[in-house]
């Protein structure tokens, strides 16, 4: 069994990256960043608050979460897009702070990993959730670009979102995520970092690529 830990900021390409590393290497991706996305859902559509541990223990104790790739249910309902809307994006970062929360999706991605070859993406792979993996990337890429890419990505879902806004929700959330008391994002020490800024998806897959081939040789 091979284990692949993903992690970095928002829009570093994480997920497009480890989703065509496991399909080249025929192994299960999981995008943990979607399991954070789901538990923010639940708790918004619910009128719950984002910031209220107790509001959030109710939430992740009722929640039935399942997962397949490229796919995510809560309760029972396909949430993939729903995910995605800007809304969560500006909220979830208060949500995967709370230890309670975090708890219940480590163990629902330690039992994933637990039975079969994963690549798993997200803030603290490489760091907390799988801290043996035998290979840990952590990319990165300067936060213009990033929101650049974000901007794209949100202009083909119809979500007209201003340039500026995006740099300023990135680099906060980068904040959050990185100042949070729970396994903040942070590189873990025996992970490869790699600077995305000037490189294609492509390019980042095939330095992967050829970094597990060779080590595997
Ligand atoms: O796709 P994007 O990079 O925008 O974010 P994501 O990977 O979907 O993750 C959304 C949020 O979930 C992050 O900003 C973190 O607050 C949180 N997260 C986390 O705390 N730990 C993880 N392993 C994955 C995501
Ligand atoms: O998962 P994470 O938030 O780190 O990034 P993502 O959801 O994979 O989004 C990155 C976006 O930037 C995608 O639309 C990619 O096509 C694009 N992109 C990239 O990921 N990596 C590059 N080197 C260049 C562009």
């Amino acid at each position: 069994m091979i284990q692949i830990a993903v992690d970095g900021p928002a829009g570093s390409g994480k997920s497009t990256v480890a989703r065509e590393v496991a399909k080249r290497l025929g192994i299960v991706y999981l995008d943990t960043g979607a399991m954070y996305r789901a538990v923010t859902y639940q708790t918004l559509i619910e009128k719950r608050s984002v910031q209220n541990a107790h509001d959030l223990e109710i939430i992740v104790e009722a929640l039935e979460l399942e997962v397949a790739p490229g796919q995510i249910w809560a309760n029972g309902k396909n949430v993939t897009e729903a995910i995605r809307q800007p809304e969560i994006s500006r909220n979830v970062s208060y949500v995967a702070m709370d230890a309670y929360v975090r708890k219940c999706m480590v163990d629902l991605q330690r039992k994933i990993a637990g039975t079969q070859s994963v690549i798993m993406d997200g803030r603290d792979i490489g760091t907390h959730v799988l801290p043996n993996a035998k290979f840990k990337f952590f990319l990165t890429a300067t936060a213009e670009e990033r929101a650049k890419r974000r901007q794209i990505e949100l202009d083909k879902a119809g979500y007209s979102v201003d340039y500026k806004a995006l740099v300023d929700e990135i680099n906060e959330r980068d904040r959050l995520d990185s100042e949070r008391e729970v396994s903040p994002l942070k590189i873990a020490d025996d992970a490869e970092i790699i600077d995305t800024t000037e490189l294609t998806t492509d390019q980042v897959i095939d330095l992967i690529l050829k970094k597990i081939a060779y080590t595997n040789e």
